[in-house]
């Protein structure tokens, strides 16, 4: 049902530019993308989506317009003291993509007579954690996040209840794949000098936070699961499995 992840270990064509130059030019150009594809989203259609999809749908994506509405200011910020100015330019390019889908989930929430939520008890908490991380860490928890967001975009995409939720969907999950390539290729070049030991710690802690955010979200959203015909089950399935392949991308020698 969803789509999975992209062969995280194909080669990709690169110009002149090095890995985050390229990253750099990826999202310039989808930028021109984006603009043709919400203009064709009919938010102006009229809603006629019976309540029980609608209200479980609405509740469910108020949490994920929260989630994406972030500044990105704490990876920005951990970014910069890396001191790789490409990959802060290309990061600073990926967070205004995300605040992208912020304002698209916005709109469909309007579309779908709901209203945004302003703060959910799990934000704070992640807002706390992530000050105590440093770049390395927080992008994996990043990944998580966006590695769930496959194939929750995903099949909201594929069983979606009317075309302007598969339409909003669809354009949001085909920015996620490359994030999630995206976070890949900076955590691949943060572990590239890290021993076995550093590793394998790694892999216990991206381990446990994938699975415990995942069986969060299959509950806390599956009223929405249900109404579109995604097994709960099947859900973790699926971004468990795209997860391992993130896992053995980064952390494989
Ligand atoms: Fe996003
Ligand atoms: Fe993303």
């Amino acid at each position: 049902m969803t789509q999975q992840a992209d062969d995280l270990s194909a080669p990709r064509v690169r110009g002149d530019a090095g890995i985050f130059g390229s990253w750099v030019q990826h999202f310039e150009q989808n930028e021109h993308a984006h603009a043709k594809a919400d203009a064709a989203i009919p938010f102006a259609d009229r809603s006629d989506i019976p309540d029980s999809v609608r209200n479980p749908l609405i509740e469910s994506v108020r949490r994920f317009q929260l989630g994406e509405s972030g500044d990105g200011e704490q990876l920005l910020r951990k970014a910069a003291r890396a001191g790789d100015l490409e990959y802060l330019r290309a990061a600073e390019l990926f967070v205004a993509e995300e605040q992208q889908h912020a304002a698209l989930l916005l709109r469909l929430l309007g579309y779908l007579d709901g209203q945004p939520m302003r703060r959910h008890w799990s934000d704070a908490v992640f807002v706390r954690l992530r000050r105590l991380m440093g770049l390395r860490t927080e992008l994996m928890v990043l990944t998580v996040a966006e590695v769930v967001a496959l194939s929750y975009y995903g099949g909201l995409a594929n069983a979606g209840p009317d075309r302007v939720v598969r339409a909003v969907a669809a354009r949001i999950v085909a920015d996620e794949h490359p994030h999630v390539r995206f976070q890949v290729d900076r955590l691949r070049a943060g572990f590239a000098g890290s021993r076995a030991g550093a590793r394998a710690l790694a892999f216990a802690f991206w381990w446990l936070t994938a699975v415990g955010a995942t069986v969060v979200v299959a509950f806390d959203h599956g009223p929405l699961l249900d109404a579109i015909g995604y097994r709960r089950t099947r859900f973790i399935r699926d971004v468990l499995s795209d997860f391992a392949k993130v896992v053995a991308a980064v952390l494989r020698r």
